[in-house]
């Protein structure tokens, strides 16, 4: 894995990749991290990077030249790879274990770029950058510290920089969950005593406690997290059980019929109101309508889920090129053929069951049984429930567009795709 980090601040970065863990995974040739000097790609005697914003405003912005000029320095020494280039921004996609996980096996060369000040020249990132990255919901002065976490989360997942994949794999966020909590030495401190069950050393009542203490751990400081959380093992279905006192839910799924149309309208009746009770401006215009499930069932492409016979959810999955998409501002992660999801809604009985995430298993699992190597999905700038599903299921930011032919006031869309 090669990373080249732009940054006006090389100096800032370099002591920080260079130490520890990653510093000796470079010595041994794993990952090589490159910190360049945007400045030295300037063209003007005063080595000035960046300018006034244009309409005004406050502080000034990094022009696209000098960024241009180090990027296409970096693209050359490093040569043909699988390069993603990613500018470091508190307006991308909220950056998570999934997006490391990716990054780390999509790709072989990431370019990081920072920006400072007010920011960067649109046109370069519309121009130069395949996605956005935030490291969360605040601003910083500039992108050098996203990039080290970006740069530090992947390269420790790179074979061989761990002594053991084990070791990144039970980590918090792996599974979705949080990780147990740790001891060491000594057994008692400040009349704080180590757990009974890790001292007494039986590897199966360990590995038990552990697990429970993340399910524990997970429901008290994410709650979101857990609620997502699909337990695999009878011993993990057994301690949500008693953690909640509630079963998780099983549904059945069939694709829908013309005469389900009411009971489709009444589960996205119910998902409308939802958006309208937090503010977003999605489904508030009389869509989807009878029509529109009338073509999805058409078009073979509408399931239905229940529990115990109520209709508790529906998706749709479109296998045509979506016209919109061709004109995104930003990128696609993939240029091939793709499927796309439309129309995730579940009946407000059924929210935070994991029906959700059930439903967009079953779309990923027919697209890719359909030979599709991707699937995409645009939802509303604030459906934050729509937008924290598709991250957590990898799906990667990829930019915007503008829904073209539909009945709602606001047609802005953000754009998700997910590759295989
Ligand atoms: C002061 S910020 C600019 C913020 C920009 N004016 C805005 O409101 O979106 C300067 C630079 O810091 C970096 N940055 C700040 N906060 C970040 C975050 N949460 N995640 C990633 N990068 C961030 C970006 O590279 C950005 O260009």
């Amino acid at each position: 894995m090669r990373i080249d980090i732009l940054t006006l601040f090389p100096e800032a970065v370099r002591p920080m990749m260079e130490a520890s863990i990653l510093g000796r995974a470079a010595k041994k040739g794993l990952i090589e991290i490159n910190c360049i000097q945007i400045r030295d790609f300037t063209t003007n005697r005063q080595q000035q990077v960046d300018d006034y914003p244009y309409g005004g405003g406050w502080g000034c912005v990094m022009m696209a030249q000098p960024l241009k000029a180090c990027l296409d320095w970096v693209t050359e020494q490093a040569g043909p790879r699988k390069r993603r280039v990613i500018y470091m921004s508190p307006q991308g996609a909220r950056f998570d274990q999934g997006h490391a996980r990716r990054l780390v096996s999509g790709y072989d060369h990431l370019v990081l770029v920072c920006g400072h000040y007010e920011g960067v020249d649109e046109r370069f990132i519309e121009k130069c950058c395949d996605e956005e990255l935030s490291v969360g919901d605040f601003v910083l002065t500039g992108g050098e510290i996203p990039a080290m976490a970006v740069a530090d989360s992947v390269c420790r997942m790179v074979p061989g920089v761990l002594s053991d994949p084990a070791c990144y794999m039970g980590e918090s966020h792996w599974e979705g969950l949080l990780e147990y909590p740790q001891y060491t030495r000594p057994e008692t401190w400040e009349g704080l005593t180590v757990p009974e069950v890790l001292r007494q050393g039986v590897h199966r009542d360990i590995e038990a406690w552990r697990r429970e203490q993340q399910l524990i751990r997970t429901k008290e400081r994410r709650p979101d997290l857990f609620e997502a959380f699909t337990p695999q093992t009878e011993a993990d279905r057994q301690t949500v059980l008693r953690l909640t006192g509630r079963e998780k839910l099983t549904y059945d799924c069939r694709p829908a019929r013309s005469e389900d149309i009411p009971d489709l309208l009444a589960i996205t009746a119910e998902a409308s109101a939802y958006m309208k009770e937090r503010g977003v401006d999605q489904w508030q215009d009389g869509f989807p309508n009878a029509e529109v499930f009338a073509r999805d069932i058409a078009a073979g492409g509408c399931w239905l889920f229940t529990h115990e016979g109520a209709p508790a959810g529906v998706i749709s999955l479109y296998t045509a090129p979506e016209p919109d998409y061709g004109a995104i501002r930003g990128a696609w992660l993939s240029r091939g053929p793709y499927a796309t999801v439309h129309r995730t809604a579940v009946k407000a009985a059924y929210r935070g069951r994991g029906l959700a995430d059930e439903m967009m298993q079953l779309c990923e699992d027919l697209a890719l049984g359909r030979g599709f190597a991707s699937v995409r999905a645009d939802t509303h700038a604030d459906n934050a429930a729509m937008r924290r599903l598709l991250e957590k299921r990898g799906y990667a930011y990829c930019g915007a567009v503008t829904l073209t032919d539909t009945v709602e006031k606001d047609p802005e869309r953000v754009c998700y795709e997910k590759v295989f």
